[in-house]
Order: structure tokens, then sequence, then C-alpha cells
């Protein structure tokens, strides 16, 4: 059963597989059954992958578990996107493959190396970029000097690097000298995506980017989104706009209640009756 672990190191004996993830407090409830999946699509396509995540089940408060056994690979050049309803473990997920939530049980691997509950700053030195969902640039800091921060571990490659990002997001160039706290949404969302962009990440996170901006600057959010990715990025998107999302991403996850509930491509995804009663019927629309 999604057993809540005794305290956040112990591991529970029971939480190895799906079947024993699927707890009764679940059962009989739709959602959940959809829940219960079959992990070789997983164990198949991840071999080779860039970053994969196997069983993970990580969470806050001990004895109280998240994630409860979810996977995830992304192989180098995709643009994988995650969608599911409020409070299912999106933010945690991305939050756990950057090391700021604890793996209580399974295993990260980047490249095939093991990174599980490596710290932030050794995956940003190994390659992973991160973007929270809020509070995810320096307001008092001018865009430059955000851009600044994010290249600390790489002073040396900050020009390189400034117009790596100036060419995605050129606003960004025209407005260096403005405050990032005077920016808008849209713009804020920019300068974030740009500094995680300054450490050359192979690999970046992005939790809702187009969340609180107007239609118009969602659609450009996944523009961007998929600039960077056509630019050599490998991206693993969280989003609330899951019509989009699916529609740009070459592979979707749904989460519920901390596990997978599907795992295909986009298109597959957004096509399916299940998924669009449970998931894209309440979820916000493109
Ligand atoms: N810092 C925290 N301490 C304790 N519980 C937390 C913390 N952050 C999130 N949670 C809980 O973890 C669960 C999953 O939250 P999470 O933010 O991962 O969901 P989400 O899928 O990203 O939701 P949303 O679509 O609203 O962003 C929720 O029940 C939430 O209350
Ligand atoms: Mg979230």
């Amino acid at each position: 059963m999604t057993a809540p672990t005794p305290d956040k190191d112990a591991v529970p004996d029971n939480v190895s597989g799906p079947d024993n993830a699927s707890g009764p407090e679940n059962a009989g409830d739709a959602v959940s059954q959809a829940a219960v999946v079959d992990r070789s699509d997983h164990l198949a396509g991840a071999e080779n992958a860039l970053l994969r995540a196997d069983e993970l089940y990580a969470g806050y408060v001990p004895g109280v578990n998240i994630l409860n056994g979810a996977d995830l690979y992304v192989k180098k050049g995709e643009l994988i996107g995650i969608i599911g309803p409020n409070g299912a473990g999106k933010s945690t997920l991305l939050k756990t493959l950057f090391g700021l939530v604890p793996v209580r049980t399974g295993s990260v691997t980047l490249d095939g190396e093991d990174i599980t509950n490596l710290k932030a700053h050794s995956l940003v030195a190994r390659g992973v970029g991160y973007v929270p969902q809020t509070n995810n640039v320096f307001p008092s800091l001018t865009i430059e000097e955000n851009l600044e921060m994010g290249a600390f571990q790489v002073p040396a490659k900050f020009k390189e690097r400034f117009d790596f990002v100036c060419e995605i997001f050129p606003a960004l160039r025209e407005r260096r000298k403005q405050r990032a706290g005077s920016l808008s949404g849209g713009e804020r969302q920019m300068v974030a995506m740009g500094r995680a962009l300054m450490t050359e990440p192979s690999v970046l996170l992005l939790d809702e980017p187009s969340a609180g901006l107007s239609p118009k600057l969602q659609d450009l959010v996944f523009i961007q989104a998929q600039q960077i990715n056509k630019a050599g990025v490998t991206v693993i998107m969280v989003e609330q706009n899951a019509r989009r999302c699916l529609q740009i991403c070459h592979r979707g996850y749904v989460l519920d209640q901390g596990r997978n509930a599907y795992m295909a491509s986009g298109r597959d995804l957004i096509n399916d009756p299940k998924v669009i009663q449970l998931y894209l019927g309440t979820l916000a629309r493109a």
C-alpha cells in the first residue's frame, strides 16, 4: 500500500513496486486505478536515458510520502511534459530530481551516473538546471545581475552564455539594466529561465512556466520552451496548461497521487478518452 514511512530515513518494506504502492485507501477510485501501471514501458524506454528516476518515494513530513513510486525518464534532446491535478506532486517530483526534497527510496541517474540525493549545487555543476514555480528571480537585482547569479559557477562563460540566452529572449538584452522586480510576469519568467540557462544545462527542469500569464504570454512561453529544446537542451516541463503542454511535448506523463497514471506521446495522451475524462476536462484549457 501507499504506506507512510515511519520516518524520513526509513525504507519501508512494502514499497517495492506499483502493486504494493496502491493502497486500500485508493481502491475503487477510478483515478487511482488508472495509476496502477505496468512499469515495463518505463523500463524499456529508460535505457540510455539522459535522466531517469525509478520508483521514487519522497515527502516533506516524516511518515507521509508525496511521491509514491514515481518513475520518469527523459532521453537526450527530448522535451517531456508532466501534467496532473493540483497537489499530485508535480513540483515535488521536480524538487526531488533537483535535490531539494530527499529521496526516501528509489534512484535518480544522470547519464548513467547515480545522482540520488546529491545537493542542488552539485547537480547544477553536472548540468541540471531548475526553474522553480514561484519566487524564481531576485527582484532587487537587475536582469543582468540575475543572469550573473546564474553563471556564478562559470563566471568566465558569462558573455557567451548571456549571448545565448539573449538569442532566445531578446528582450532581456534590451532591458538588462532594469530591476527584475519591476518586470511583468512574462518577463520575469524569461529572466528565470535565462538564469537557469546560464550554466549551460544539459537538462532543464521547468515548473509551470506559464502559470499566471495571459493567454498570449503563455503561448510565448511554450514557444520559448521549444526554442530552448531545439537549441539542444533536454527539457522536463511541469504544466497546468495541460493541453498546450501535451501539444508541444514529445512525451508526456500524467502524475496522480505521487505516481504515474499515464505515460505516452503528447499526441496519444491528448487524444486518450480516459486522460481527457479524468485529467484534461478539469485542467486549464489552452
Ligand atoms: N514544503 C512542503 N511541506 C509540506 N507539504 C508540502 C510542501 N510542499 C508541498 N507539500 C504538499 O505536497 C503535496 C504535493 O504538492 P506539490 O506542490 O508537489 O503538488 P503539485 O502537483 O505541484 O500541485 P500544483 O498543481 O498545485 O502546483 C501537497 O499535498 C502539498 O500540500
Ligand atoms: Mg506545483
